[in-house]
Formats: structure tokens, C-alpha cells, sequence
């Protein structure tokens, strides 16, 4: 238990660390990009935004549904479930500073009444059985201390017939597995699943797998883009948050450029509870 909790502790942490300068670059939003080519002159933020269509699209939301964000962020991706598809988004993440922006950015938006944020940890969700009409989890299942019993979790949430869609990382090519190691440390992935094994989980749990994607060399492999786009915005992210604080954000993430491109994957995948 002290265990458990220690671990939910020190993932808080990671993100009430790297959040304010990560979500600075991205305009609220704290997952990847996707860009077609080198050629493509979308904007770091317009690219991170693709991400989140191309996950949300998959979900089908209708108004009046009722969307878990499981691992929220700052919130901007609830609040545009919000608008774009009139849902109500309960979302939830294990940090005080996300929580405390989320919230914040709800307020400013004036969508309080269709947006709520809670601290909550996804392993072991305070809602009864079949609350939701779908469960977004847009990079956060990749912190999962058990894939298994995160997935479990989340279908026993679902009302059947629910819908579940999700992005993260996968395993894509082999050998030098030490690069792979700095990438995940940097991150706090426990695991990191093939595309095969993220479907196996969640068929695993009850789902069945309706549409799913491997779009890692528009992901990651587009690392080269986000740095130049990055160092496009760092003067204004500099005088935002100081050097020091900056360099320091730099140094923390230096080994998640470690892997080559082909070495990590991204998986989108979209699953239903079966009625
Ligand atoms: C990479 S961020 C992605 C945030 C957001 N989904 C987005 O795309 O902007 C991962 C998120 O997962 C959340 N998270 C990690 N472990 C969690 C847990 N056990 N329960 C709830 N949230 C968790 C973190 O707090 C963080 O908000």
C-alpha cells in the first residue's frame, strides 16, 4: 500500500515538475506531435492539436456523453472535448499543478458546468460501475504501474457499449535496447509495450479492438521538427521561466531523444465494452 501510494507520489511529482514548461510549448496539451513530413509547416502547438482529433475522432462522442479523461493534464484537451463536441469531461491526474490549472482553465473558459477536474488515481477510480459513456486516455496509460489492472479499470467504468481511445508509445525496432532504457527513465514507463502487446492488453481487459494505428514515424519520428519548433519558442518560454529553470527542463529530457526514430513506436488505438 505505502508502496502504491509512494509510486502515485513520485509520478505527481514528475508532472508538477515538467507540466509548466512542457504544456508552455504546447499551448496547454502534454503529448506528442504528429507531422506528415519535414516539409509541413503545422506549428508545434497545431501538431500536438492533431494528435488529440486524431485520438478523439475515434471515439464517435455524441452531445450529452459523458467522457472520462483519465491523466487530464492541465486540461486543455477536456475543455476542447467540450466545445467541439458538447460533451461533459470528468477528468483526473495524480498532479497538484495540473489540477490546479485544469481547474483554473475552466473557470477562465466559463465551462465549469460541463468540465470537472479531480485528483484521482486511474489504478482505483472512486466512480460506481458503468459511469461513463467513454474513457479517453491520451498518453497517460504509459505510467501504468500494471497495464492489466489500468485496463480493467477502466472498462468496469464504461457502460456497455462504451468506447475507450487511447495514443502512447510502443516498441518499434530492435537492438540497442540501452537507448530504449535512458527513454523510458526519462519518462517513468514502467513498460513499454509492442503495438501487439497494447492490443493484447486490451483485449485482454474485455474490450474489442475496433481501429487501431502505428503512426510512429510521424511521432517520433518527427523529433528533429519538434526541436526546431522548440527552439523557435524557447526565448519567450526563457523570459517566461527563467534560463535556469529551462536548461534545467533540457537536461531532464535529453534521454528521450536517445532512441533512434525507428526504435519508438506510436499506437492509437479504439476499443468498445462489449453491450
Ligand atoms: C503525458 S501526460 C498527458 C496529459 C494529457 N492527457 C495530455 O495529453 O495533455 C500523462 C498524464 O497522466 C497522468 N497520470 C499518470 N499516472 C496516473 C494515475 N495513476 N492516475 C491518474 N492520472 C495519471 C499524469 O498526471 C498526466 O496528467
Amino acid at each position: 500500500m505505502t508502496e502504491v501510494r509512494d509510486g502515485l507520489a513520485e509520478i505527481g511529482r514528475h508532472y508538477d515538475e515538467r507540466t509548466p514548461i512542457g504544456e508552455e510549448f504546447r499551448e496547454g496539451q502534454l503529448h506528442m506531435w504528429y507531422w506528415y513530413d519535414r516539409e509541413d509547416e503545422a506549428t508545434l502547438p497545431q501538431a500536438v492539436h492533431r494528435v488529440t482529433r486524431k485520438v478523439t475522432d475515434t471515439l464517435g462522442l455524441r452531445p450529452g456523453e459523458h467522457v472520462l479523461d483519465a491523466g487530464c493534464g492541465p486540461g486543455e484537451t477536456a475543455l476542447f472535448l467540450a466545445r467541439q463536441h458538447g460533451v461533459k469531461v470528468t477528468g483526473v491526474t495524480v498532479s497538484g499543478f495540473e489540477l490546479a490549472r485544469a481547474r483554473g482553465r475552466a473557470e477562465d473558459a466559463g465551462l465549469s458546468d460541463l468540465v470537472d477536474f479531480r485528483y484521482g488515481d486511474f489504478m482505483d477510480l472512486p466512480f460506481p460501475d458503468g459511469s461513463f459513456d467513454a474513457v479517453l486516455a491520451l498518453e497517460s496509460l504509459q505510467n501504468a504501474p500494471d497495464l492489466g489492472q489500468v485496463l480493467r479499470e477502466l472498462y468496469r467504468v464504461l457502460r456497455p457499449g462504451g468506447r475507450i481511445a487511447f495514443s502512447d508509445f510502443s516498441l518499434g525496432e530492435p537492438g540497442e535496447p540501452e537507448r530504449v532504457e535512458q527513454f523510458m527513465t526519462t519518462l517513468k514507463l514502467p513498460v513499454l509495450p509492442t503495438l501487439e502487446e497494447w492490443l493484447g492488453h486490451v483485449r485482454g481487459a474485455g474490450f474489442a479492438v475496433e481501429e487501431f494505428t502505428q503512426c510512429g514515424p510521424r511521432v517520433f519520428g518527427m523529433k528533429g521538427k519538434y526541436l526546431h519548433a522548440a527552439m523557435g519558442q524557447r526565448d519567450q518560454v526563457a523570459g517566461k521561466f527563467g534560463e535556469e529553470r529551462l536548461a534545467e527542463f533540457s537536461r531532464v529530457h535529453r534521454g528521450f531523444f536517445v532512441p533512434r526514430k525507428d526504435q519508438i513506436g506510436y499506437a492509437i488505438v479504439c476499443a468498445r465494452k462489449p453491450r
